[in-house]
């Protein structure tokens, strides 16, 4: 069976019974139907998900590349094929003076797995520069609508904080092919998140805040080369306005950011933080020390090893602040996706 390992950031020692690289549409249905009778697995670079055992069935690997341009007056259009890296395209959109996306500098993963969770960092989240997003239909042969492609506009994506469309009604055979952007010509900087404040709004370039997220990243988080991971294992959690001013009671400087419905969401990492538990370690999963929220493989971790530490965390916040962690991450065990909260409760 070969190995996972150097398909998921995590990097633990599991398999599946086959992996295989995706460049096409065709390609992909084909080997969908081809596939059909055993559990399949789409994935990107694999850095939002924990295998907790082998996987019984294939795994595709989505590298579909290529990246069209085109303008208007007022506006830069791209349209990317699923598999292109995300990191790149953001690199090469500052380079080609496409303004919009600097704010989401180095965070891995593919460019068609993007709108799954919206994915967010220094006050930018993907639904704002999403134009579509293209989807295959790649159910049985009874759909009739099987091997269809659409285009959800973003609105209909339903984008949310770390959701969407994709994580529900669109989650089990539709694949997103490609993805749409919009990038404003008239580009306005966003720096009302952590030290890009300091910036000089009336001066900044798009390259000074890439550059400045990635220092800032590169600093916080560990790079997966190193220690395994997968970015922030728990979301942020979104409390009333009423439970967050209890706890503001006992504890006058939580971090806490006002929604627009009146909820208020807190920092799961600064919480886990005061729980004590950076470094924390159970067999060879750790509490990554600079940044509370991410837990990291050490080199010798076991599935089983992250879903304990997971636990763990998830109680000791819950003990002290009466706030239940939900993960970020997706689980997988040897047939498919299973409830991740479920998992850890
Ligand atoms: P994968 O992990 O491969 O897949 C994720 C899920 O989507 C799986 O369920 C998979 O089956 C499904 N899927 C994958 N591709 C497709 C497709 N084409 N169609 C349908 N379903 C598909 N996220 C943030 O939002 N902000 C951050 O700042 C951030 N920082 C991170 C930092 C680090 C160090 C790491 C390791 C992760 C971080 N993440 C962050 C999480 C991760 O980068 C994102 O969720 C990313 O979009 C995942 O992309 P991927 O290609 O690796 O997806
Ligand atoms: N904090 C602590 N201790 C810690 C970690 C954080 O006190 O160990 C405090 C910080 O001091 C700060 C607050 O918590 O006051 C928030 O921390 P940070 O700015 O590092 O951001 P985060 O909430 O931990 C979120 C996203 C990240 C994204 C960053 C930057 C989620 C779940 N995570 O992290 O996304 O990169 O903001 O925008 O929303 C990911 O999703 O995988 C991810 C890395």
């Amino acid at each position: 069976m070969p190995s996972l390992q150097p398909f998921h950031t995590f990097a633990l020692p599991v398999n599946a019974k086959a992996v295989v690289e995706i460049h096409s549409k065709e390609q992909l249905q084909q080997l969908w139907n081809e596939y059909a009778d055993q559990p399949l697995l789409l994935l990107g670079q694999g850095s939002n998900v924990l295998f907790l055992e082998d996987f019984n069935g294939a795994v595709l690997l989505n590298r579909m590349q290529g990246i069209q341009h085109r303008e208007d007056q007022d506006f830069h259009y791209l349209h990317i094929n699923g598999g292109e890296n995300w990191h790149k395209l953001v690199t090469w959109c500052v380079e080609q003076g496409y303004h919009g996306l600097e704010n989401l500098a180095l965070i891995p993963g593919c460019a068609g797995s993007a709108p799954i969770q919206n994915i967010g960092a220094y006050g930018v989240e993907l639904q704002d520069v999403c134009d579509y997003v293209e989807v295959l239909n790649l159910k049985g042969n009874t759909d009739s609508k099987c091997g269809i492609l659409e285009k959800l506009t973003a609105a209909q994506c339903q984008f949310g904080y770390r959701d969407s469309i994709f994580k529900r009604q669109y989650r089990d055979h539709y694949v997103i092919t490609a993805i749409g952007l919009k990038l404003a010509k008239n580009w306005q900087p966003h720096l009302q998140y952590g030290s890009l404040a300091y910036l000089d709004s009336s001066q900044v370039t798009a390259r000074q805040i890439y550059d400045e997220v990635c220092a800032v990243r590169r600093s916080k988080l560990p790079d997966p080369a190193q220690f395994g991971n997968a970015g922030s294992f728990f979301k942020n959690p979104v409390v009333s306005q009423h439970d967050y001013l209890k706890l503001k009671t006992d504890y006058p400087n939580i971090p806490a950011f006002p929604q627009a419905d009146g909820s208020v969401k807190l920092a799961a990492g600064w919480l886990i933080d005061k729980c004590g538990l950076k470094g924390y370690q159970i067999g060879g999963a750790a509490v990554h020390r600079q940044q509370a929220l991410v837990l990291i493989n050490r080199g010798d971790a076991k599935p089983q090893d992250i879903v304990a530490l997971a636990r763990h965390v998830r109680q000791q916040v819950l003990e002290k602040f009466d706030v239940a962690l939900q993960p970020e991450v997706r689980f997988f065990d040897a047939n498919g996706e299973i409830d991740s909260e479920q998992a850890i409760s």
